[in-house]
């Protein structure tokens, strides 16, 4: 079947796995899933070449992609990704949390990496027959989702250096456990001095794994120095802070208002940011997305006018953040999200896509 898909639940092929994962060791693997270890049965998959389009849209067994040395992704990195959570709702029922927001920055990402962009229902559409086949892959504990990670590459068999003229776009899925095992708390981070995670006019605002190839020496310094994650400055004064190797930053102070770095070019714009930022303003919570310096944070956080979020580890010494736990606000924010990803709480941005 070699037709141009455009979108629709028809779209997909639908290929079973005849070797699927039996009832009780999938139970056995369920009972403490961690994060990106236990994968599920099937894969989306959607082929796209020059002239064709996107085509052969399946659902089919989860299986090794066997590709040529010389392809296109193995030399110049040309592959971006998503991550998103499928929630087992309260009721029983299963939902995404603001896929189209994702689908929205794969095509941002793709168009940054010289890519052809996916239309978005077919990004929808693959995540929620992924989530629909693999409804016993949800694990049954605490804070248990399904991870989805829709990713794309260039599979051209082609050593020179330009767009390539192929590509495979991914689902698959795995069942994690929370996050924070044990809940959230705060989190300790070593400012980075060495290395930068994106200029101006790079790639860092897009989703692309070369960003994380060239986080991780940062990440390993923080963790040899004893930290959780590493907080990147600004390549261009090393004063402004970024975010963090996974995750956007808020500061939270201690007149209630919050301070999130402004979305310049630089920085991922986070879906938990973005929500963030409207729940806060829903409560009557003053968020400002502007540049924060890291001398400020040192005075802000001796001066007291910070709440508590941990712990922040440099070269030349270390600072904590009011006791060193998780803050008032920042709870609540937390609460507020995951009320509304289980199905527990209103959801008047309609951020929540039901699957039955
Ligand atoms: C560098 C970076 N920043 C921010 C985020 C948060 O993004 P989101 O809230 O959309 O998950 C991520 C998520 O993986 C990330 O890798």
């Amino acid at each position: 079947m070699n037709a141009p898909v455009t979108a629709g639940p028809a779209a997909f092929r639908f290929d079973p796995s005849t070797t699927p994962v039996d009832a009780n060791e999938r139970a056995a693997r369920l009972v403490d899933p961690g994060f990106g270890r236990v994968f599920t049965d099937h894969m989306a998959v959607v082929r796209y070449s020059e002239g064709k389009g996107w085509h052969d849209a399946a659902i089919t067994a989860r299986a090794p992609v066997t590709v040529d040395p010389s392809t296109a992704v193995l030399h110049y990195a040309q592959e971006i990704f998503e991550g998103l959570k499928a929630y087992c709702l309260d009721d029983g029922g299963m939902a995404l949390f603001r896929p189209d927001a994702n689908a929205r920055r794969f095509n941002n990402s793709a168009r940054r990496l010289a890519m052809p962009e996916l239309p978005e229902e077919l990004f929808l559409e693959s995540c929620r027959q992924l989530v629909r086949t693999e409804r016993d892959w949800f694990p049954a504990v605490d804070g248990g989702a399904l991870y989805l990670r829709p990713f794309m590459f260039a599979s051209e068999a082609f050593l020179g250096v330009k767009p390539s003229a192929e590509y495979l776009y991914m689902v698959i899925a795995s069942s994690v456990g929370a996050y924070w095992k044990g809940g959230a708390r705060a989190v300790s981070i070593w400012v980075s001095q060495n290395y930068t995670r994106a200029a101006p006019g790079g790639t860092g605002e897009a989703k692309c794994g070369g960003n994380y190839a060239a986080s991780l020496a940062a990440q390993s310094e923080a963790i040899a120095q004893g930290c959780d994650q590493v907080v990147f400055l600004d390549a261009v004064e090393r004063r402004w802070v970024e975010e963090l190797g996974g995750m956007n930053v808020f500061f939270v102070f201690d007149d209630g208002s919050m301070v999130t770095p402004p979305l310049t070019g630089t920085i991922l714009p986070g879906i938990t940011r973005d929500s963030i930022i409207r729940i806060a303003r829903d409560q009557g919570i003053v968020v400002r997305e502007e540049p924060y310096g890291i001398d400020q944070w040192r005075a802000d956080a001796a001066s007291g006018r910070l709440t508590p979020i941990g712990q922040v580890v440099e070269a030349a010494g270390r600072f904590t953040i009011g006791s060193g736990g998780t803050g008032q606000t920042t709870q609540r924010m937390l609460d507020a999200l995951t009320a509304i990803q289980r199905g527990r709480a209103a959801d008047p941005h309609g951020w929540l896509e039901r699957l039955g």
